[in-house]
């Protein structure tokens, strides 16, 4: 069964737990730790996903508290995926912004039915942009 953690305030799962989930998923920011680390510690929610001691999935988000809430990171170990992980990680996240205007989030192409599933839609007449210093997008 899997078990669904929150933080706030700084407080983080362990690092090592982490950097192996960011790892699995060859996310650049995993090759990062001490900012990834340092990001997490400073997002508004981070809600993680655990089965047994392992951690299986992880969710960030960052708010302004009333307008505007962003999602950055949402990933689930790949072998654990198909099992409704993710959809779980991101309905309490929602769940956490219930009143909130906009919620944002950039997507990779392959997670994009995914995120419909999940109530987003492509945002229409507006295009993505960004400066990135990753080698993963
Ligand atoms: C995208 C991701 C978070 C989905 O997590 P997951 O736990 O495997 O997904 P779930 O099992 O919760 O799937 C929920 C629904 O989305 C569907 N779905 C999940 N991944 C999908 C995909 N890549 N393409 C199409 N549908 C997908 C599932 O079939 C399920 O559909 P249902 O509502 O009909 O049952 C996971 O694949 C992942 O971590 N990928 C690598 C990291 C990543 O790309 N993150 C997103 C960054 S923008």
């Amino acid at each position: 069964m899997i078990a669904y953690r929150a933080y706030r305030g700084g407080a983080v799962p362990p690092r090592e737990d982490v950097i192996a989930l960011y790892l699995a998923n060859k996310w650049s920011s995993g090759r990062k730790p001490d900012q990834l680390m340092a990001a997490l510690a400073g997002s508004d929610h981070v809600i993680a996903a655990y089965d047994g001691d392992r951690l299986v999935g992880l969710a960030n988000a960052l708010s302004d508290g009333h307008l505007v809430v962003y999602y950055p990171h949402l990933l689930v170990h790949p072998e654990a995926h198909g099992k409704g992980i993710g959809r779980e990680l991101m309905a309490r996240m929602r769940a956490r912004y219930p009143s909130i205007h906009q919620h944002i989030l950039v997507s990779v192409p392959d997670a994009v039915e995914f995120y419909r599933r999940a109530g987003f839609s492509i945002a229409e007449n507006h295009a993505p942009m960004w400066i990135y210093d990753g080698d993963d997008g």
